[in-house]
């Protein structure tokens, strides 16, 4: 969507601060020994409290509220009381919501517990390209030069980017124009950020993978070469100069 007066931004901000305020307590409450199904219904009850609905359930049918991948699960994870936390696990937690009509999404990797896997590396390449794409991003840049300046963080970093996993516009739903804001520069896209739009700047940086496949659940997707990869998002409103960060107190850059 494309802000066009307080009212509009007054409902962003509301939406944003209702799933960052949820992915941070989620993440906060993760353990070892616990569900993903457990900790999908911590954040749902988060969610609730800020009037908030789940936005991949409401558009998608999705069978969680959020969506929580587990190691080699990309994104999609369905929450499940079989799948236990553990010690070291890399977990992605991705919340987002609508509230009052007004569409948000964050996401964030981290680590359960001790980083016995040494995970944290691929983490923190993960946030900080995410910070070096966002304060890249002003009304007239291409979207084709954000996917330029990840694909080639990533790269000097020895890891790869996920192909058919990309940020998008949101507000009014889940997924608008832009649809695609890609890890990679793709030249035939001409499309450029215009202020006042609201975009989810999302990386998809991984160890060995460059697509992500679906499995037989219809939801779950995991790497087409295995791996690990780590996703970062903010909702964002472009502007002349720096981004708007409207989910930044989901303190993923804490
Ligand atoms: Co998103
Ligand atoms: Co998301």
């Amino acid at each position: 969507m494309s802000i066009k007066n307080d009212e509009e931004l007054a409902g962003m901000k509301k939406a944003s601060e209702a799933v960052a305020c949820t992915l941070k307590e989620m993440q906060d409450y993760a353990k070892p020994g616990m569900s993903t199904k457990q900790l999908d219904l911590y954040g749902a009850k988060i969610l609730a409290d800020f009037g908030a609905k789940s936005a991949p359930y409401l558009t998608y049918g999705f069978p969680g509220w959020t969506c929580i991948s587990l190691n080699r699960e990309f994104c999609h994870g369905i929450p499940s009381d079989k799948k236990i936390l553990k010690e070291g696990d890399l977990l992605n937690i991705d919340v987002s919501a609508e509230l009052n009509g007004f569409w948000a999404d964050n996401g964030s990797s981290f680590v359960v517990g001790e980083d016995i896997h040494h995970h944290q590396k691929l983490i923190n390449a993960s946030k900080e390209i995410l910070r070096k794409a966002i304060y890249s991003i002003k009304g007239g840049v291409k979207i084709s030069d954000i996917g330029f300046i990840i694909e080639t963080e990533a790269k000097k970093r020895g890891y790869k980017v996920i192909k058919n996993l990309t940020g998008h516009g949101i507000g009014r739903s889940l997924h608008e124009a832009p649809n695609e804001i890609p890890n990679y520069r793709d030249r035939f896209n001409l499309t450029k950020f215009k202020k006042n739009s609201v975009v989810a700047i999302e990386t998809f940086i991984s160890t060995t993978s460059i697509y992500a496949e679906t499995l037989k659940d219809g939801w779950t997707m995991v790497g087409n070469n295995g791996g690990f990869m780590a996703q970062h998002e903010h909702t964002v409103v472009v502007t002349d100069n720096q981004p708007m960060i409207l989910t930044e107190m989901n303190g993923i850059w804490h």
